[in-house]
C-alpha cells in the first residue's frame, strides 16, 4: 500500500469521528466514542495494525501519530461541550414548588375535637403517657388484683416501685388524667377537663394498634347530672360528624363510672337506619346496625371523686373516653378497614388528608 491510500485511510476515520461527535451531546455518548475510534478494537487501532503493509513505514508512523492526535484532540473538545451543557442553568424557567406538607389525619383529629370542646368552655390538659399505677388503676376504683384490670392489656415498664404509686405502666387510657386533673386543681371544682394523650395496649390487628390516642373529658361540679353527660355527646356528635348525628349511651361497666355506658353515634352514611334505600333492603354495610361504638362513659364513682380529694356528698360529675383513630375514621366516607395505615408512613396514603 502506498502512503498515499494509508494517508486516506487515515483522513476517514478522522471525518467518520468528526461526524459521529456532532450529535454527541453527553458525556457519555463521547466516552462511548473514544472506545470505538481509539480503545484495543477501534478503527483508528486496526488502522495503525496496518502499517507493516505500507511501502514508507517512516511516513506512515509520523501520519500514524498526527492522526492520533487529531482525533484525541477532538474529543477532548466534545468532553468540554459535554459538560458544559450539563451546567447551563435557563435562569428564566419556571422554578419547582416544593411539596408542602401538611399535618397527620390523627393531628388533624386532635385539633378539631380540641376545638370542639374549647367551645363550651373545657381546657386541653395532656398528662403523662408513662404513669404511675396509682392514676392509671388504683385511684379508679380498681384495687390491686381487681379483676377488672385484666381488661387493660397493660405494658408494665421495668422500672423501680415505688411504695405509694406503684408499678410505672405506659397508660392503657386516658382516664389516669382524671385524678391528677383532680390534683392540679386542688380538688377544687368546677372542672371541664379535655386531656388527649398517646395510649398503649398489648394488641394489634386491623382495627387496633399498640400505640393510639384517646381524648378523656371530665366535667366536676354542683349539680352535675346524665342530662349534662347526653348534652355533651350530642352536641359533640353535630359538630364532629355534622349536623343531624345522633350519640346513644347504652347500660356497661367500668370500675370508675356508675353508672357506665357506651356510647354510639348515629351512622353518617345510613343516618342511624341500618338501610341505604327507604324500602329497608339495602343493608348498609358501613354499620350494619345504623350506630357505630365508639367509647365509654359514665358518672364518675364516689371513689374517684375521693381519691381525688373532692366531697362526692357535694360534688358530681361525668366523664367519657375514646379513641382518636376510632373516631376519625368514622368520618363519613372514610372507609378506613385497616387502621395501621394511619402509622404506616405512607406518603401515598397520607397525601390524600
Ligand atoms: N377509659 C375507658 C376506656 O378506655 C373509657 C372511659 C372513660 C369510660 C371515662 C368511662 C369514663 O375504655
Amino acid at each position: 500500500m502506498t502512503t498515499a491510500e494509508y494517508s486516506q485511510k487515515l483522513d476517514t476515520v478522522v471525518t467518520e469521528l468528526k461526524t459521529a461527535l456532532q450529535s454527541a451531546t453527553s458525556s457519555e455518548t463521547v466516552e462511548a466514542l473514544k472506545t470505538e475510534y481509539l480503545g484495543k478494537k477501534g478503527s483508528f487501532t486496526l488502522l495503525s495494525k496496518q502499517i507493516k503493509d505500507v511501502d514508507d513505514k517512516k511516513e506512515a508512523g509520523q501520519l500514524l501519530n498526527t492522526t492520533k492526535q487529531t482525533l484525541e484532540d477532538m474529543l477532548a473538545t466534545a468532553r468540554t461541550t459535554a459538560a458544559k451543557k450539563l451546567a447551563w442553568i435557563d435562569l428564566t424557567m419556571p422554578g419547582k414548588k416544593p411539596e408542602v406538607g401538611h399535618t397527620h389525619p390523627v393531628s388533624q383529629a386532635m385539633e378539631e375535637i380540641t376545638h370542639i370542646f374549647e367551645q363550651i368552655g373545657f381546657t386541653r390538659v395532656r398528662y403523662p403517657e408513662v404513669d404511675w399505677d396509682h392514676y392509671v388503676f388504683e385511684a379508679l376504683n380498681m384495687p390491686k388484683s381487681h379483676p377488672a384490670r385484666d381488661e387493660w392489656e397493660t405494658f408494665f415498664v421495668d422500672a423501680p416501685v415505688d411504695n405509694q404509686m406503684g408499678k410505672m405502666v405506659l397508660t392503657t387510657h386516658t382516664s389516669n388524667g382524671q385524678v391528677r386533673e383532680m390534683e392540679r386543681l386542688n380538688s377544687q371544682p368546677p372542672i371541664r377537663m379535655i386531656n388527649i394523650a398517646r395510649c398503649y395496649r398489648r394488641q394489634q390487628d386491623a382495627t387496633h394498634t399498640q400505640m393510639f390516642h384517646q381524648f378523656e373529658g371530665l366535667v366536676v361540679d354542683k349539680g352535675i347530672t346524665i342530662q349534662h353527660l347526653k348534652g355533651t355527646l350530642d352536641y359533640f356528635a353535630e359538630q364532629f360528624y355534622g349536623p343531624g348525628t345522633k350519640s346513644r349511651i347504652r347500660p356497661f361497666h367500668f370500675q370508675f363510672t356508675e353508672p357506665s355506658f357506651e356510647v354510639d353515634f348515629s351512622c353518617q352514611i345510613c343516618h342511624g337506619t341500618g338501610y341505604l334505600d327507604d324500602a329497608e333492603t339495602q343493608k348498609c354495610r358501613f354499620c350494619k346496625s345504623g350506630w357505630h361504638e365508639v367509647g365509654g362513659a359514665g358518672m364518675v364513682h364516689p371513689n374517684v371523686l375521693k381519691a381525688g380529694g373532692i366531697d362526692p356528698d357535694e360534688y358530681t360529675g361525668f366523664a367519657f373516653g375514646w379513641g382518636i383513630e376510632r373516631t376519625y375514621t368514622l368520618k363519613e366516607g372514610l372507609n378506613l378497614d385497616d387502621i395501621r395505615l394511619l402509622y404506616s408512613g405512607d406518603l401515598r396514603f397520607l397525601h390524600q388528608f
